[in-house]
C-alpha cells in the first residue's frame, strides 16, 4: 500500500490546491481566538483584530478572529465529500480585556459556524489537558464569590457534511480491513478522554513546541481511525508541525495540510524520518494492549467467539475479523510532500504471521 502526504505552505482561507469533494475527513486545531499567543497571527490576517484589542474591545476582536476562521470553514465545506466528517479541536479562552475578565466560548462559535454551513453536529468529545501548575486557580483564593473555574479540558467538535452518511459497497474490503478492536471502540467512543498524555513524540525543541501548540499524536490518530478508512484523504488546514499527517501516515491514510509558517513545515521533515520506527511502535502497542485484554478475559474464564482472519488471536466481534494493520516501510520526498510505502504488520508476541489477506470478507450482521 502507498499513501501520499501533500504539504502546502499557504493560507487555508483559500484551499486553492484542493479540488471540490476530494477529502473524506478533516482533523484540525485552529489558532484559538482570544488566546494571546495568536493575537499577532489574527492581526496579520485582519488588522481590525489588533485595532479592537488596542481599543480594549474584546468582543469585537473575538468576532473578527472568528470571521477569519469562518473563511476556512467555507473551504472545508467545499472540499469535504458529502457525509465526510470534520473534527475540530478547540479550547475556550479566559482573558481580561480593559479590566474585565470573562470567558470567550470558541467552541460554541464554531458549532454555530458549522451549523450555518449545512453540517450536522454529532456528539462531541472532551479531552482533559495535562495541567501541572499548583498556581492554576484564578481569582480571589478561598474567598467567595470572585474565584473562577479553571479550564482543564478542550473540545473535539464533530460534524458530518450534510444529512447522509457515506456509503460503502457491501463488505467493502478497505472498510473491513480498517476495523479497530472492540475494546478500543469502548475507549475511543466514550465522550470524555482522560488518558491523553501531553508529550509530543519526535518534536524536540521546547521553544518550537510551545510556539506551534502541537496537539498530542494520540488525538488525530484516534480520530483518523474512528472516522476514515484506508485509502481516504485527511485534511488539516491548520497543519502546524504536521501531527495530523504523521497520524494519517501511521494509520495508512493519505493527507494534505496547509500551513502559513514555513518553519513548521521543516520540522515535519525530522518527524517523518522516524515514521517507520514510530508506526511500528504504535501498532505494536495496540497489539500488545489487545493481547493483555485477551489474557484478562481468559483469566476471568471468558471465551471469544471469533478469530482474526489475518492474525493468530481472537477478537470479540465478527466485524473485527478482517482487520489488517499496516506499518510504514519507507518514506520518500516528492515534489509536493511525501510518499509512504506501507506493509502489513505481523502480530509479534502472538507468534503469528500475516495470512493471505484476500480471504473473503464477512458481513456486518453479527455485531
Ligand atoms: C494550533 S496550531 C496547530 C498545531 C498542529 N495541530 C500541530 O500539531 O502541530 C495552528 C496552526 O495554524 C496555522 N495557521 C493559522 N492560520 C492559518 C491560515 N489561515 N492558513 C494556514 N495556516 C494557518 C498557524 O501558523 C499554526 O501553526
Amino acid at each position: 500500500m502507498e499513501t501520499q502526504h501533500r504539504v502546502v505552505n499557504g493560507d487555508s482561507r483559500d484551499l486553492d490546491q484542493i479540488n471540490d469533494d476530494s477529502v473524506e475527513l478533516v482533523v484540525t486545531s485552529p489558532p484559538y481566538p482570544m488566546i494571546e499567543m495568536w493575537d499577532e497571527l489574527f492581526t496579520n490576517l485582519n488588522p481590525e483584530v489588533g485595532d479592537a484589542l488596542d481599543a480594549g474591545d474584546g468582543q469585537t476582536a473575538f468576532e473578527r478572529m472568528h470571521e477569519e476562521l469562518n473563511r476556512v470553514w467555507d473551504e472545508v465545506n467545499r472540499v469535504l465529500v458529502d457525509g465526510g466528517i470534520a473534527c475540530i479541536n478547540i479550547g475556550d479562552a479566559t482573558r481580561k480585556v480593559d479590566g474585565s475578565f470573562r470567558v470567550y466560548q470558541n467552541h460554541s462559535r464554531i458549532i454555530d459556524a458549522f451549523g450555518d454551513r449545512g453540517f450536522e453536529p454529532l456528539p462531541e468529545l472532551l479531552w482533559r489537558k495535562p495541567v501541572n501548575s499548583a498556581a492554576k486557580f484564578m481569582g480571589s483564593g478561598m474567598l467567595p464569590p470572585n474565584a473562577y473555574v479553571t479550564l482543564e479540558h478542550e473540545y473535539i467538535l464533530i460534524f458530518r457534511n450534510g444529512e447522509k452518511q457515506r456509503k460503502f459497497e457491501p463488505g467493502s474490503e478497505r472498510r473491513y480491513n480498517s476495523s479497530y478492536f472492540w475494546e478500543e471502540r469502548n475507549q475511543w467512543f466514550s465522550d470524555v478522554w482522560m488518558d491523553i498524555k501531553g508529550e509530543l513524540q519526535s518534536l524536540g525543541q521546547d521553544e518550537l513546541r510551545s510556539r506551534s501548540a502541537a496537539y498530542p499524536f494520540e488525538i488525530p490518530y484516534r480520530l483518523i481511525n474512528m472516522y476514515s478508512v484506508y485509502g481516504d484523504t485527511v485534511l488539516d488546514p491548520f497543519w502546524g508541525t504536521g501531527t495530523t499527517s504523521l497520524a494519517a501516515m501511521t494509520a495508512g491514510r493519505n493527507s494534505v495540510g496547509y500551513e502559513l509558517e514555513r518553519e513548521f513545515t521543516k520540522v515535519f521533515q525530522d518527524r517523518v524520518g522516524d515514521a517507520p520506527n514510530f508506526s511500528r511502535n504504535v501498532i505494536r502497542r495496540r497489539l500488545d494492549d489487545h493481547r493483555d485484554f485477551v489474557e484478562e478475559k481468559h483469566e476471568a474464564g471468558d471465551d471469544f467467539k471469533y478469530d482474526a482472519e489475518n492474525y493468530d488471536f481472537p477478537v470479540t466481534t465478527k466485524q473485527e475479523k478482517p482487520m489488517l494493520f499496516y506499518s510504514v516501510k519507507s518514506v520518500e520526498k516528492t515534489a509536493d510532500g511525501y510518499r509512504a510505502i506501507h506493509e502489513p504488520v505481523e502480530a509479534e508476541g502472538f507468534d503469528s504471521t500475516v495470512k493471505n489477506s484476500s480471504e473473503e470478507v464477512t458481513s456486518l450482521t453479527d455485531f
